[in-house]
């Protein structure tokens, strides 16, 4: 088996009882790749790397000795898999590759516990088995309520990754926001995650700008005894004063996905996760140099190009405010086009040179102002020399 360093650090976390889970994730084109997940479990035979692939219908769980399990994921990884996602309690590491060239990003460990190896503990389900709320949302039909499910449950699993192995405060108190939360079926399911695991207090406020929604949602909560869920018409700037660890921003339109994380930065939160929807406001303000403003000759291809700087503008500025920030595919664009999720995880202190990244970014498109950047203070435009 040829060493990849990656490995080393993965045996040695084992062996020194800091790995919390492994996850594989962005198949390689034209590989049909389920999700697989690893970590390390304790069976009668002894220790073992406990690897459960993630079907469509069914998980399949395979229990391998060290050596077979790192043999196993080393099988996958890059060849089948472009993304490795390690965490330990004292870090997280994501590996990314793109052709041969592997990027790496470490970021503050979002589990301080080493994994529960036991084996034969209570199933940490990724989606909580309860869509009552679905139906008391009404979910637009059959088709409608299976999209809407397909959603909550690439959404859950996602927050799972963040905050499974993650310490619970006493009390189990933690507050988040959901900007734009349209007919509330992702605030519900965020709510009822929290609730169900170990955030036991958690208070979870939905906002949405039209009121009729939000008067409709909350009667829900309240018909259903939803205890600290909430939900209030406005804009961002609604938000009930208090203290925030997380939000979310799932397809809230245009330029709200950014107000959305800059009102989390201004307040703290942990952890921030949008998925953006339509792109506005850089469609016109685009002016690269040549070659590449021959791209923008054309409609679509303009239109693709401003939603991409836009994405990598957000995630760049989010770096330059302190966040790791993670962009991927959040549900199959087999599914819906606007599939991109961006996250960031609070850090201690913005990466080294992330202020330049943005700038350098900012100034090859032309571009000057950037919602989430003028929000957040930060210039777009290089010092002079
Ligand atoms: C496409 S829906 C998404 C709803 C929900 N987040 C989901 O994923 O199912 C977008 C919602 O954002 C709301 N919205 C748009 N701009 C907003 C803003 N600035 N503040 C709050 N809500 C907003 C819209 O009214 C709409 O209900």
């Amino acid at each position: 088996m040829k060493h990849k360093v990656w490995m080393v650090e993965l045996e040695d976390a084992l062996r020194r009882g800091t790995l919390v889970r492994v996850s594989l994730g962005a198949p390689a084109p034209g590989v049909a790749a389920p999700k697989v997940l690893a970590r390390p479990v304790t069976l009668k035979g002894g220790d073992r790397l406990q690897v459960v692939t993630r079907h469509p219908t069914r998980d399949v769980t395979q229990n391998y000795t060290w050596v077979d399990g790192l043999a196993e994921l080393a099988a996958r990884v890059p060849e089948h898999y472009r993304s490795i996602h390690i965490s330990t309690t004292e870090r997280t590491t994501a590996l990314t590759w793109t052709g041969d060239r592997m990027r790496r990003v470490d970021g503050p460990p979002v589990a301080t516990e080493p994994a529960d190896t036991r084996h034969d503990r209570a199933p940490q389900r990724a989606v909580p088995p309860d869509h009552r709320w679905i139906d008391a949302l009404g979910g637009g039909g059959k088709s409608g309520t299976v999209e809407k499910k397909r959603q909550i449950d690439h959404f859950v699993e996602v927050l799972h990754q963040w905050l499974g192995g993650a310490s619970r405060p006493e009390g189990g108190f933690t507050r988040w926001l959901d900007v734009g939360s349209g007919s509330g079926a992702m605030t519900f399911a965020l709510w009822h995650y929290l609730r169900t695991t170990g955030f036991s207090a958690a208070e979870v406020v939905g906002i949405e700008l039209r009121p009729e929604l939000a008067a409709r949602t909350e009667r829900v909560a309240r018909s259903l005894g939803c205890d600290g869920l909430s939900f209030v018409a406005g804009t961002v700037e609604a938000a009930p004063a208090g203290p925030v660890d997380g939000v979310i921003a799932l397809h809230a339109c245009d330029v709200a996905t950014d107000d959305a994380l800059a009102a989390g930065v201004a307040a703290g939160a942990r952890l921030l996760m949008v998925a953006p929807c339509c792109h506005k406001e850089l469609r016109g303000a685009l002016a690269p140099p040549a070659p590449l403003d021959t791209i923008l000759r054309h409609g679509i291809l303009k239109t693709r190009e401003a939603d991409l700087v836009t994405d990598a503008l957000r995630a760049a500025a989010l770096e330059a405010a302190g966040y790791d920030a993670r962009v991927f595919e959040f549900v199959s664009s087999e599914h819906t086009d606007k599939n991109l999720m961006i996250t960031g995880a609070r850090r201690a202190a913005p990466a080294d040179g992330a202020a330049e990244r943005l700038t350098a970014l900012a100034t090859f498109y032309g571009v000057r102002h950037q919602r989430l950047a003028d929000r957040l203070g930060l210039s777009l435009e290089r010092p002079r020399a």
